[in-house]
């Protein structure tokens, strides 16, 4: 990395590879989650529409099973950054688990999401959630049987755009961490900051389809290419 006595603002976009390590699967690897289950049947509006009962299934399995796994040296070597940079910072993830919350971190946006929200279709309000939606529960707020998960399907659109392209206009500095590039319009992130003036960092355990994109691209398990670059940050 050049010189960081330059770097003032950073936009982190994390992806499934920053969770891999704590044994949450990732979508695209062979054996992955879009190789055991097809998109169009557990994450679009239309799959659940037409079998509601598939799609929550396929959400409840996924919400019980990130609170059984811990956060790994990348959430944490990301939590310290946060925790200790003086400039401003946003991590973006795609990720839908709250690991990175439970490392420590706080600016942290979840554009895709999160499987421990349920969102009320009925009133639009959002609570809290840990527990199941297969059986209907009612709504805490409206008391409607309405409930979805709180999870951006394929043809949503993503949480708080705005916010994320205010953020890559101020950033000097945009690192993607663990993710395929394979998504849009996160995929699109590292050009935007690019032709906004930012200098561009890949850390993924191999190349990806965008790493050509990155005036960096470093490979390796995030659990160890995360904790260097933070001490790198940190000095
Ligand atoms: P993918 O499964 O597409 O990509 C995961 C990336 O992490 C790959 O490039 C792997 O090489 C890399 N990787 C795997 N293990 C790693 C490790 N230990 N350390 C570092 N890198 C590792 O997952 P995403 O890019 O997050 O969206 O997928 C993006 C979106 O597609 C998801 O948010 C989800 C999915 O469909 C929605 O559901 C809307």
């Amino acid at each position: 990395m050049a010189d960081r006595s330059d770097i003032r603002n950073i936009v982190i976009l994390t992806g499934a590879g920053v969770s891999a390590e704590s044994g949450i699967d990732t979508f695209r690897a062979e054996g992955g989650l879009w190789e055991q289950h097809r998109v169009e049947d557990v994450a679009t509006p239309e799959a659940f529409a037409r079998d509601p009962e598939l799609v929550l299934r396929f959400y409840d399995m996924r919400r019980e099973a990130i609170q059984t796994k811990q956060p790994n040296p990348a959430h944490e070597a990301l939590a310290r950054l946060d925790r200790e940079w003086e400039g401003e910072l946003l991590i973006v993830t795609q990720n839908v688990d709250d690991l990175h919350e439970r490392a420590g971190a706080r600016r942290v946006l979840h554009m895709h999401g999160t499987h421990l929200n349920a969102w009320c279709t009925a009133c639009d309000a959002r609570s809290p959630w840990r527990g199941t939606l297969i059986d209907r529960p009612a709504c805490p707020e409206c008391g409607e049987k309405a409930l979805r998960p709180d999870v951006v399907w394929f043809g949503e659109m993503p949480y708080e755009m705005d916010r994320i392209f205010s953020a890559l206009r101020e950033a000097d500095l945009f690192v993607s961490i663990g993710t395929s590039g394979a998504v849009y319009p996160a995929a699109g992130f590292v050009r935007n900051a690019r032709d906004l003036g930012a200098r561009t960092l890949e850390l993924n355990l191999e190349a990806s389809q965008g790493s050509h994109l990155f005036d960096e691209s470093r490979h390796g398990p995030a659990s160890v290419l995360v904790p260097e670059w933070v001490d790198e940050m940190l000095g």
